[in-house]
């Protein structure tokens, strides 16, 4: 980070457009970023399939040390070749620089819901293990075995991230996810790990429900969740039903925490069914740019950005039609920027 003559910050920052929508969404954040004024110096760096001519790699050195050297990104979605190819860049890349703390907000503040209560969850997924960790073999030709591996220090820190964030947040309450009726050795680890975290914070509320009844729990009465802490797996599918609570991925964010390094990205993938027409929903990444800039301490862009979303869908004239609307991406990020300059 440096200076201007103004004395105003100029943020350093990775840009990892993607594929697929990648590219489109990343680029309707930094327009919407830039309204704000904030100062952003991104260094543009390659990941996924495209990255392999140039670099040899789907994950590149460069792109790593990038990272690492500016300790804040932001990030498009990469496409994963299903059941052969390359093992997931996305799994790679957080396995590389230990980011392990997938926070995903996901709430009804701008009034897309099918629910009466108002919703307001934060999903704290553990991004390193469980049955991502990529372990899996041919045992014999017929029978394949996928390892899950949970462990107290995995279970621990995203539970301390969890705790931690409620705390300092005032939220009340943290709800594990488990199945420890069944996998009592991996689940119970985790359960256990995570219960040793709660009673360091008796100021919050902590309950525990088997991941099957919180599938239905959520969709039937989501308000009752505030800070959910969860595997990999688990907290994969549970986050996606979650955005279906709130008008789906095009709008649901992301940020991929380490100790040092911070990742921000939504939760949708490189949706190739819609790749290249220019309608695809930027709110989610610029949703994920705007917790980033809470991350950088700007947070009177990203009140700006928020209100502007609020005004934005009150309208419903400008919205994408994942969400029902005609608009373009360019018309929802003009329409958007339009009502960031009447908030300054
Ligand atoms: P997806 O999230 O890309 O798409 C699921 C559905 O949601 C599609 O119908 C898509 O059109 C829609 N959708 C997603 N984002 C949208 C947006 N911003 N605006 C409007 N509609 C949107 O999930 P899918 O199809 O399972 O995965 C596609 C590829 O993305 C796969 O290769 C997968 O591995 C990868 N992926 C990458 C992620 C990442 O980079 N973090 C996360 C999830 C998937």
């Amino acid at each position: 980070m440096s200076k201007s003559k103004s004395e105003k910050k100029i943020h350093r920052i990775t840009l990892i457009p993607g594929d697929g929508i990648g590219p489109e969404v990343t680029s309707a954040a930094r327009k919407v970023l830039a309204a704000t004024g904030v100062l952003i110096d991104w260094e543009i760096v390659d990941a996924g399939a495209g990255a392999v001519d140039k670099y040899g790699s789907v994950l590149p050195e460069e792109t790593l040390e990038s990272v690492r050297k500016n300790k804040v990104a932001l990030k498009g979605p990469i496409t994963t070749p299903i059941g052969g190819g390359f093992q997931s860049v996305n799994v790679q890349l957080r396995k590389a620089l230990d980011l392990y703390a997938n926070v995903r907000p996901v709430n009804s503040a701008l009034g897309i819901t099918f629910q009466h209560s108002p919703i307001d969850m934060v999903i704290f997924r553990e991004n390193t293990e469980d049955l991502y960790a990529g372990m899996e073999y041919e045992v014999a030709p017929g029978v394949a075995q996928s390892l899950k591996i949970i462990t107290e220090k995995a279970s621990t820190r995203i539970a301390k991230a969890a705790f931690e964030w409620a705390q300092k947040r005032e939220r009340k309450l943290v709800h594990a996810v488990h199945k420890a009726n069944i996998m009592k050795k991996s689940d119970g680890l985790f359960l256990d790990s995570v219960r040793k975290v709660a009673a360091n914070y008796p100021d919050v509320t902590y309950k525990e429900i088997i991941v099957d009844n919180c599938a239905m729990q959520m969709v039937m009465h989501p308000e009752q969740f505030d800070v959910v802490v969860l595997g990999n797996l688990y907290g994969d599918i549970i986050s996606d039903l979650a955005a279906g609570l709130v008008g789906g991925l095009g709008v649901v964010p992301g940020a991929n925490l380490g100790d040092d390094v911070a990742v921000f990205e939504s939760v949708h993938g490189s949706a190739p069914d819609i790749s290249g027409k220019g309608i695809a929903d930027p709110v989610a990444t610029i949703l994920s740019a705007t917790m980033m800039l809470r991350h950088l301490g700007e947070h009177k862009a990203a009140d700006r950005i928020q209100a502007a979303l609020v005004l934005l869908f009150a309208e419903r004239k400008h919205l994408t039609p994942d969400l029902g609307g005609k608009a373009t991406t360019d018309e929802l990020v003009d329409a958007l920027i339009a009502k960031i300059k009447i908030l300054r």
